[in-house]
């Protein structure tokens, strides 16, 4: 590992504390304060140096360390060759990005692995590692509004984060026949250099070398055929519109594989491991399948393929990869893959900006679990919610799911309560407004972020009602509801007949094995007429 001269580092570190004291203001005394401003601009060197120096966290206050500021990536390309008999990963990752001040030093975020060398725009660097944090400092100065491209060259045996907190274990997973590749909510680091927060979206190329026999995924298509020689096979996949770093995947090990297109026309993929060789066919299907139907509830899927993977690592979970949801060792029912690929338009399109907004993805995608539900004519919508509505001892009354707490980020009420606020809004402003809203909320955030605040607004615009307190109700507030509130009650089908529900037992982890299936009910409501 090579570093810059201590000198060097030293005045960077004394000159940043400076002039960081100075911004602050608060630790300047009185005298020196301006009275109008309460904080000091700095100025002069100290403070050109300070803007220069790209932060090491993209400042989500929940996940200080995740992401880095100064830069803005727009294109990463990852060459990589794995070799599960050692289980060693090498390659290059060229990671184009657009400085969003001036950069002297700047964060990419990598854990583990040995770094071999960095250039920046062919241009050797400089660089240190400290904990997840790998520093580099351009040979020259990065302007402000400047592209750059920094090409790490790296190798070594990816660890997985082990977290029990958030779901177990995720990130680079070695298998015994390859890897399992599943990131969220900041794993992408522990296989490449990345900007490993959800805030900074990036076009993705992956070249990926393995022993011959085996297949690596990734997100996107393909690009050609793969391509063997001496002993082993190159894949290159493209996935050409923007992505969160968690959602980028190079599973790998035996796969089939299976090739076509959904009835609607748009290009289907599925891959299982050879345990799970017999639900090819199914996974391929049903995937096609649920990505036409939400797209005529939705609107147009967002990109340029669909399907599904079922490795045999047994996570008991499912990951929303971009284009290709994978499933952790076990075969997903209808419910979970409907989940999975409602996500590929809340959360991987729409992408949230701070993860105390997760709840824009999971209580969208189990919402989507339950309209499939409806859609099949088994539970309808309604059903399950005042089934859930009537879980007293239920732990989502005691979780707000609107602030996804860091230390337990996806906590069932995420998911269960997210999906009811969203129930408990269509009952207020009708199936009109409300598929009308889900429809708006895609098109407008295509391929972007958004935040909470920003649906609260655009569902108050579309359905011309205030609906503070429904949200601060359903996502805000400890403690179950109470549901209708007065004046609501002619709008619930909560009493209807035949609202009685069987549901499945409630789990520590929404997607744990399922204990029981919905049962059907006789003549379900189909409020399908006005989902336009
Ligand atoms: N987003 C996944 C889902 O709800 C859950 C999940 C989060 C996950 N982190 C993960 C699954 C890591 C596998 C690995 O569908
Ligand atoms: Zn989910």
């Amino acid at each position: 590992m090579r570093s810059w001269p201590a000198a060097t580092t030293m005045s960077i570190t004394v000159l940043g504390l400076l002039a960081c004291s100075a911004s602050n203001g608060a630790s300047l005394s009185q005298g020196q304060r301006t009275p109008a401003a309460g904080a000091v601009r700095p100025t002069g060197d100290a403070a050109s140096l300070k803007e220069a120096v790209g932060a090491p966290g993209i400042g989500d206050p929940d996940f200080p360390a995740d992401g880095n500021g100064g830069y803005d990536v727009s294109h990463y390309s990852l060459k990589l060759s794995y070799t599960p008999a050692n289980k060693h990963l090498a390659g290059v990752a060229a990671i184009s990005a657009t400085a969003l001040h001036d950069l002297v030093r700047f964060n990419l975020d990598l854990s583990g692995l040995h770094v071999d060398g960095v250039l920046i725009d062919g241009e050797p660097a400089e660089f240190q590692r400290s904990g997840s944090e790998l520093v580099v400092k351009p040979p020259r100065r990065i302007g402000k509004g400047e592209k750059f491209t920094t090409r790490v060259t790296y190798s070594g045996t990816p660890k997985p984060v082990r977290d029990s907190s958030n779901l177990g274990i995720y990130g680079f997973v070695p298998t015994s026949d390859g890897a399992f590749v599943v990131c969220e909510p900041n794993g992408a680091k522990t296989w490449f250099p990345s900007n490993d927060h959800p805030s900074d979206k990036a076009t993705f190329d992956f070249e990926l070398t393995v022993p011959e026999g085996l297949t690596a995924l990734a997100n996107g298509e393909l690009v050609g055929g793969p391509v063997t020689a001496e002993g082993k096979t190159t894949f290159l996949w493209r996935e050409r519109h923007p992505m969160v770093t968690y959602l980028a995947t190079m599973t790998l090990g035996e796969f089939a594989t299976r090739t076509g297109t959904t009835d609607r026309g748009l290009p289907n993929f599925a891959a299982t491991a050879p345990r799970f060789d017999g639900q090819l066919d199914r996974v391929f299907r049903l995937s096609g399948e649920i990505t036409d139907y939400w797209s005529t509830i939705f609107g147009p899927y967002p990109f340029s393929s669909t399907g599904g993977v079922i490795d045999d690592f047994h996570t008991g979970y499912a990951l929303e990869n971009q284009t290709k949801p994978m499933y952790g060792g076990f075969i997903p029912d209808e419910s979970i893959i409907a989940h999975e690929l409602a996500h590929q338009w809340f959360g991987n399109s729409v992408s949230i900006k701070r993860w105390k907004d997760l709840w824009l993805n999971e209580g969208f995608a189990t919402y989507a679990e339950w309209l499939w539900s409806e859609h099949r004519g088994l539970l309808t919508a309604e059903q399950i919610f005042t089934g859930r509505l009537s879980m007293v001892d239920s732990p989502v009354w005691s979780y707000p799911p609107g602030r996804a707490k860091p230390d337990d980020l996806f906590h069932e009420s995420v998911y269960n309560r997210g999906a009811m606020a969203l129930h408990a809004l269509r009952q207020r402003i009708g199936d009109a407004a409300f598929f009308t809203l889900l429809r708006t909320w895609v098109r407008d955030h295509a391929y972007g972020h958004a935040t909470t605040d920003d649906f609260v607004a655009l569902a108050e615009r579309l359905s011309g009602k205030n609906l503070d307190r429904l949200f601060d109700t359903w996502l805000f507030k400890q403690g179950r509801p109470r549901w209708p509130e007065r004046g609501d009650a002619a709008r619930s089908r909560a009493d209807r007949p035949g609202a009685r529900i069987t549901l499945p037992a409630p789990h520590a982890h929404p997607h744990g094995p399922r204990t029981a299936v919905p049962q059907p009910v006789s003549s379900p409501p189909r409020p399908e007429a006005s989902r336009t």
